[in-house]
């Protein structure tokens, strides 16, 4: 049943019309759950720190979503990260990796923390993220970075700059630098060590990233920037190349190119002027976090990785947070968002998907604040709370419509 790369919606969260700032009465009205007629299972991955925390208010979101549009979801929790370390020794264990190539969607709360991290390369928590992702063959990363009305406040840009930012990045998450080979350490002609990693990038992962971000673009404001380094690298001269051939196959979709150095500018001065970003894996990664500060907090942010079949992994960008894990206060939303994806991407269930994002932006108009987006006169609350909050809103979503 997993429809990766179900890109046949407008992938961006905007404020339902109907949103208020006033707090709406709550009639508590559980609606009569719809009989199930379509499954899925969804490999739970909790992982560290406040992975368990996070990952519990999204499964009981996508529960009560489910139980809304007649879908029936089956859970299968598994150890990854430290967690896995602890249990088995390590980080992805055989047994959750095959319950996720199983799936039909996986969701994964956040992995590491302090106690693995003098472990060995393989025995690192964060190995395990690799390998998963691999496993599951997953190569484009979404990444959204939305700027929410209700918390425009919380971004350090000019409001003026940042109000009203709706971008996504497509980072290309398999190739490139990270895993190009010749690497490793050696010796120069002086004598001194060294250390050293390749770039490189074949057609056919540059056509598959690109077709990604050209559909993604095209479902939402049809405007495609490509972003590389093509003044100065092989690499980047042929992705140029590529992305630029294959724009004759999405004329609707109007195609730009950037270098990274000038993107990394344009994000700060002025990010509206992007819709969709495509780029590889090392200026994904450093641009997606970049674009992702505009918003304001890491606790909101949420990200799906798919491949060309087989599930999709959806998480929120953040850590696991060992700061705090442990004592209800981390945001859970960037997880609930995260399952909004899984919904919407994974599983091409859209309208379950907007009820658990029209909830989101229900909670935040109706004042409710975790410690990392709060500002004065609102009210902080804890990741339990929050979590209950937003089921009162899909709730509440369902008994408004009855
Ligand atoms: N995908 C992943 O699982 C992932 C991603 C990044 C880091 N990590 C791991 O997480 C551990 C901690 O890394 P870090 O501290 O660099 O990054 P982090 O994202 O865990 O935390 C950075 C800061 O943001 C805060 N924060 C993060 N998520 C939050 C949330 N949902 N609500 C409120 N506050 C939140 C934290 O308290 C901390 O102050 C490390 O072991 C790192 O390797 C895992």
């Amino acid at each position: 049943m997993a429809a990766s790369l179900q890109l046949s919606f407008k992938p961006s969260l905007q404020p339902p019309k109907s949103v208020s700032n006033s707090a709406p009465k709550f009639s508590r009205v559980r609606c009569s759950a719809i009989a199930a007629s379509r499954s899925y299972t969804v490999t739970l991955l909790p992982g560290d720190g406040i992975g368990p925390e996070v990952i519990s208010v999204a499964k009981n979101a996508l529960q009560l979503v489910a139980s809304q549009e007649g879908v029936d979801f089956k859970f299968k929790e598994m150890p990854m990260g430290g967690a896995a370390l602890d249990l088995t020794g390590v980080p992805l264990p055989e047994e959750t990796l095959s319950a996720a190539k199983d799936s039909d969607a996986v969701l994964l709360g956040a992995i590491g923390g302090y106690k693995w991290d003098n472990n060995e390369k393989h025995l690192k928590p964060e190995t395990g993220l690799l390998q998963i992702r691999a496993g599951l063959k997953v190569f484009a990363n979404l990444r959204p970075a939305t700027v929410l009305p209700q918390l425009v406040d919380a971004s350090t840009l000019k409001k003026e700059v940042a109000d009203g930012v709706d971008l996504m990045v497509v980072r290309e998450l398999t190739g490139g630098i990270y895993f190009g080979k010749p690497r490793g350490f050696g010796t120069n002609e002086n004598g001194e060590e060294i250390g050293f990693n390749t770039e490189v990038y074949a057609t056919y992962e540059i056509d598959r990233i690109a077709r990604v971000a050209f559909e993604t673009a095209r479902k939402r404001r049809g405007k495609l920037c490509s972003v590389d380094k093509a003044n100065v690298l092989e690499a980047s001269m042929l992705w140029r190349k590529r992305v630029t051939e294959l724009a004759s196959e999405y004329p609707d979709v109007e195609l730009s190119h950037m270098y990274v150095d000038n993107a990394a500018m344009q994000l700060i001065r002025n990010p509206k002027q992007f819709d969709t970003i495509v780029t590889n894996n090392i200026f994904g990664d450093i641009l997606s976090d970049e674009a992702s500060m505009i918003t304001g907090s890491i606790g909101m942010l949420a990200s799906a990785s798919l491949g060309e079949s087989g599930p999709g992994l959806f998480e929120p960008i953040h850590g696991s947070a060992p700061d705090i894990a442990g004592q209800d206060k981390a945001n859970p939303l960037a997880t609930v968002l995260s399952a909004a994806m899984l919904l919407k991407y994974g599983l091409g269930e859209e309208k379950a998907a907007q009820r658990i994002e029209a909830a989101v932006l229900d909670t935040l108009d109706r004042g409710y604040r975790t410690g990392d987006i709060y500002s004065a006169g609102l009210k902080l609350v804890g990741c339990k709370e929050m979590g209950e909050e937003v089921l009162k809103s899909i709730e509440c979503k369902v008994a408004a419509a009855l």
